[in-house]
Parts: C-alpha cells; structure tokens; sequence
C-alpha cells in the first residue's frame, strides 16, 4: 500500500550561536523575517503539503516556540476589547484547528541526527519529512508539497539539494548523484563538509528531507561523527546502502537564515513581497542604493 507523509520534524534544539547574542535567551527559529518567525514559514510549508503533526525538537529555549503555536487567552482577549480584529487573526491563525503539535525535548544538543532520532517515539513506523526552519525557501509551490509529491511517486527517502559555489562545499552535506529524472537524481554518496578539492559535487543537501522510519535505526547505531555529535548525513550515508535514496532539486529560492547574510537578504526579498510593505520599502531602498 502506498504511504503518505502525515508528520514532520522541526529540530529547533541547536545552540544558534552564529546569532549570538539575539539567541541568548530564545532559539534561532523564533527570529522574525519582517513579522514571522523563522519556524511559522517552515510550519506553514509543512501545513500546505497537508502535514497534520509538527513535532518539535527542543532545547533549552523551548518556552517560546511552544507559546507561540498555544492559545494566547490573554493577548487574543485584549485584542478583541480594543477590536484589533485584523490582529486577531494574525495570531489565531498561527496554526490551523486540524494541526496538532507536539514537543520532545533534546536534552543536550548533540548533533542535527539526534535531534532527529528524539522524534522516534511519535514517528514510529512511518515515513516523515524533516523540516530545518532557518533555511527559509520561497517556492510557488511549497517545497515540502513539492517533495511530498515525489515521495508519493518514488516512496523512498528523498534529500532537498541545491547547486552551490564550490567554495562553499564546506558548509554542507555534498551528494554524489546520477540524474534519472528532470530535477529528480539517484544518491551513490553523500559526505558531510568535504573541502572544495574534495567535494564530489557541488550538489548540496540543505534544510528538507523525506525519510523512511529505517533512519532511526541507522542514528541509533552510528558513532558521532564531525565535531564529536551525531549527524544526520552520516544516518543518511548508512541508510543509503540499504534503501534507494533520490535527491531533489527543488524549485524555489533558499535564503540561508542560520548566516546573518542569508537573513538579511530574506528581510529583504519578504519586505518586498509584504502586502502592506512592500511599496514604501521598494521605494526606500532605492534611496540606499
Ligand atoms: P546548525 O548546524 O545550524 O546549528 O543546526 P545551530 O546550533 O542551530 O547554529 P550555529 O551553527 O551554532 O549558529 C541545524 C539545525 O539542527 C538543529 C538546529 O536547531 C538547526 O535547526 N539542531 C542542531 C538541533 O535541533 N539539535 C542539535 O543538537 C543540533
């Protein structure tokens, strides 16, 4: 029987310790872009690929990422005395009634692939989508939707990737791949930070994954990898010798949040895209120029 995508995990446990000190007392993913949170655009990306359970993995500064997807008695009481009804709406609609959302905590941040394997226990056996929210990309059609689609075709564990300056291989897991569909590749390899002279592409793998519920396994058994933690592209390599694995390269332009340059240009390119914004920002910004 075919399988379909129902959950998503949203690791939000890391330390954000390129945004510091914004992310001393808050996680990376609650930075706004112009008036949303980092992790509202990726939740909204998961909602419109029909994804019903966000599961969010927690760190220390987990207070505010689950009080921003609760009911806000007080703050929606308040607004609907002074009758800010558009503002009402703003913050009930944060997440829609069908949605639910679930909070496991990582007690230590030991690497991307243990955030991921803490959401075994809500999982279990079905295939998910991992969502990482400060890489924030804009499609015309979600980028999860667009995965979601090819995972209903393929059903096998597919990585998002991107073509990136070889001088910038360092910073992500790099695959090696054959191209067996427009857009769509078979994965051979797959390592993690390869320096440029070692890379075996330029094909990078960035912040949305479909895995099978088999990763689990392979997280529980590998050693820690780069930087002592547990990373999810190591799971992925030993995944990858068992299952057919597929990259994707997905329509839409990626804004790297976890860098301040990436941020910033998402501030921008969102600003010019604001309903309310977005002709007094343009004509701002030709005065800068
Ligand atoms: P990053 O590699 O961007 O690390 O994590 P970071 O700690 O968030 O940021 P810097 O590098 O210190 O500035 C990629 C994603 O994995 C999550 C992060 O929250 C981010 O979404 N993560 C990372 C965890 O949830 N737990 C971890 O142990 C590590």
């Amino acid at each position: 029987m075919k399988k379909t995508i129902t959950k998503a995990v949203f690791p939000v446990a890391g330390l954000g310790s390129r945004f510091l000190p914004a992310t001393k007392a808050t996680a990376k993913e609650m930075l706004p872009v112009v008036d949303k949170p980092l992790i509202q655009y990726a939740v909204e990306e998961a909602v419109a690929a029909g994804i019903t359970d966000m599961v969010f993995i927690t760190g220390r500064n987990k207070r505010a990422i689950e009080d921003h997807f609760d009911k806000a008695y007080e703050l929606e009481a308040s607004l609907e005395a002074s009758g800010k009804l558009k503002l009402l709406s703003y913050v009930q609609e944060v997440v829609p009634k069908h949605v639910n959302c679930i909070y496991i905590r990582q007690a230590e941040p030991l690497g991307l692939g243990h955030a991921v394997l803490c959401a075994k226990p809500v999982i279990q056996d079905e295939p998910f989508a991992v969502i990482l929210a400060d890489d924030l990309i804009d499609g015309e059609v979600p980028i999860v939707k667009q995965m979601v689609d090819v995972f209903e075709k393929h059903q096998c564990s597919i990585l998002g990737v991107q073509d990136v300056p070889r001088a910038n291989t360092r910073q992500y897991g790099i695959v090696s791949t054959t191209n067996i569909e427009p857009n769509i590749e078979k994965v051979h390899g797959i390592v993690e930070k390869p320096k440029p002279e070692d890379a075996p592409s330029t094909l990078a793998v960035v912040g949305r994954y479909i895995l099978t519920p088999r990763i689990f396994h392979h997280l529980e058994t590998i050693q820690p990898g780069a930087g002592g933690e547990i990373q999810l592209t190591d799971g992925i390599a030993a995944l990858m010798k068992e299952e057919q694995l597929l990259a994707y390269r997905f329509d839409g332009i990626r804004y790297d949040c976890g860098s301040k340059l990436g941020y910033l240009q998402a501030q921008v390119a969102f600003g010019l895209k604001h309903e309310e914004l977005r002709e007094e920002f343009a004509e701002y910004l030709k005065t800068i120029a």
